[in-house]
């Protein structure tokens, strides 16, 4: 039987439409029919309209949830490609008033982004958002009685509201399962909503858990056992016992990622039980790069989903698919790091925000190339607002136009991409700050991927370099389609790919289109590289480029 959540899949390769045919003819007519995860053999893809769909995503700004607010969105999203969109839903805005909601920004924004013809993502913004209670509504926000704040060790109170405050998640969940249900009956048809977050990037600033007497007495209980089995102490503990004598020093950020995790997981779970959409928690990084992670000392948001709590929210939270980076540290080692982290047989790489800065544009090869579910920029649209420095400067088309071309190349093929991604076929990179060779390994070759170049020839000897030789802007993504065949998308770098391992005499490029797939799928041949377009390896230019290469051994 498929698990609710991840669905799994075993067997040879599929197409898209077998994919759909075979949930069909195994009676999984459910699961062919409303947005849902598949995994198989470690990869994932989601299911919408019975085919892998890439979310090529664009998050609007924070306070643009409202009808009136919708028309700077529209242009920033057409102008961009994007095929979904990224919404909040406030808790404050649905239910103002205790127990009586208004769902009709919900209405608007269904209708309108149907006529517009992209798939919506909705961000719950419950009781926590970046930590804090501000999208709470004021009923819950000022009454520390019913709906308590963390406490820190000092006694202090904190900003942020208890996990353990009984009526808050109460409260929570039954507005969550209030938006889910009005979901069901207003687009259960149409599945405009194709996946749901869950709170926003939770955890807390300042204290690393709560200490009130409720959150202490759980600490000084035995940690749970679906906890034990999946979290291993990162210096030797006690196999079981409580949170301290399990987890030593890092036991208080482990049991506040449960507490919140547990938390979370209640509203999920009535969520779902009302309609059964993939659910996700976003995060808001601790620093990629600490290896081994130390236990907290104030550096991150202590009890988010960050990469080191991630099999503790798959303990306590099973009715949370995914936990999703946040992408807001321009460096690569940093984002590569992070990718990894979150990429795993039991977690699909799903990138739900990152920053639209100009040079956040060539991740998105990376991303989709390492086979995530999509990616979202974040800040797409035109709201007379910018987020500078962490992301673009700019609130007009200039702030989209970084994107813009990559997502238009990626949009022709998107549910080709994702299918390639699901049969493990894609990779790809992002030029790195020290803009060093890169190498990706294939089936049977490899491809060496290098920066900075002109066109033409060798950069040894050359003394003028090309004006984007100093920015990294360039990536590249592959797709190996058959033994011998790639579909290659990049800008601002070279390629040239071949045998893994030297065999027979060498290798030469048998056919290299330029060209782009059509919206039915097809491949239209703009021109065949050759010549001086070949003799220096795959030179792909400042503008998004779609190559289709075959190559011979002789
Ligand atoms: C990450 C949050 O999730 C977003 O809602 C937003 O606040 C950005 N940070 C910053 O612009």
């Amino acid at each position: 039987m498929l698990k609710p959540t991840f669905r799994r899949l075993r067997g040879t390769a599929l197409s898209a439409l077998c994919l759909s045919l075979c949930l069909l003819a195994c009676g999984q007519a459910d699961a062919a029919d409303r947005p849902h995860l598949v995994e198989r053999d470690g990869r994932h893809a989601l299911i919408v309209d019975g085919a892998p769909f890439l979310m090529l995503g664009a998050q609007v700004h924070n306070s643009s949830n409202y009808a009136q607010a919708l028309g700077k969105v529209w242009p920033a999203v057409a102008d961009i490609h994007a095929n979904t969109v990224e919404v909040p839903v406030a808790w404050e805005q649905v239910e103002p008033v205790e127990g009586r909601f208004d769902f009709s920004f919900v209405d608007t924004l269904l209708d309108q982004a149907r006529k517009h013809h992209v798939r919506l993502v909705l961000l719950w913004f419950g009781t926590w958002k970046n930590t804090s209670p501000q999208y709470t509504p004021e009923w819950v926000r000022f009454d520390n009685q019913r709906f308590p704040r963390m406490v820190d060790k000092d006694g202090k109170l904190s900003y942020c509201l208890s996990p353990f405050g009984d009526e808050t998640r109460k409260a929570d969940t039954r507005a969550f399962t209030a938006l889910m249900s009005h979901l069901k009956k207003a687009d259960a048809r149409q599945q405009t909503v194709i996946m749901v977050q869950v709170e926003n990037e939770v955890g807390t600033y300042g204290t690393v858990r709560d200490f009130g007497a409720k959150a202490q007495a759980a600490f000084e209980r035995p940690v749970p056992q679906a906890v034990l089995a999946r979290k291993k102490p990162p210096v030797p503990g006690k196999a079981s016992g409580n949170w301290r004598e399990v987890y030593g020093d890092y036991a208080d950020e482990y049991f506040h990622a449960w507490a919140i995790a547990s938390y979370i997981e209640e509203v999920a779970k009535a969520g779902r039980a009302q309609y059964d959409l993939p659910m996700y928690v976003n995060n808001a990084l601790r620093d990629a790069l600490e290896q081994p992670p130390q236990p907290w000392k104030g550096n991150f948001a202590s009890g988010g989903p960050t990469h080191d709590v991630i099999d503790i929210y798959k303990a306590a939270a099973p009715h949370i698919d995914i936990a999703a980076p946040d992408l807001y540290n321009p460096e690569s080692g940093r984002v590569a790091a992070t990718l990894a982290q979150f990429q795993r047989a039991d977690n699909a790489l799903w990138v739900p925000e990152m920053s639209n800065a100009e040079s956040y544009a060539r991740y998105v090869y990376a991303i989709l190339g390492r086979g995530s579910l999509g990616i979202s920029p974040f800040g797409i649209d035109y709201f007379n607002y910018s987020n500078f420095p962490l992301g673009s400067k700019f609130t007009d088309k200039r702030m989209v136009e970084p994107f813009a071309g990559i997502y238009a190349v990626f949009g022709s093929m998107q549910r080709q991409w994702a299918t390639w991604a699901f049969e493990g076929r894609t990779h790809g990179v992002a030029e790195g700050d020290d803009h060093a060779d890169q190498t990706i390994t294939m089936k049977g070759w490899k491809a060496q991927v290098s920066f900075g170049q002109w066109q033409f020839g060798e950069k040894d000897g050359v003394r003028e370099r090309p004006a984007h030789a100093d920015k990294p802007l360039g990536g590249v993504a592959i797709a190996q389609v058959s033994d011998d065949e790639f579909v290659i998308i990049g800008q601002y770098a070279r390629v040239r790919i071949d045998p893994a391992t030297p065999q027979g005499n060498g290798s030469m490029i048998a056919r290299a289109e330029e060209g782009r797939f059509d919206v039915n799928g097809r491949w239209v041949m703009e021109r065949n590289w050759n010549g001086d377009q070949t003799d220096s390896g795959l030179n792909l230019p400042a503008t998004p480029t779609v190559l289709k290469v075959r190559l011979g051994r002789y």
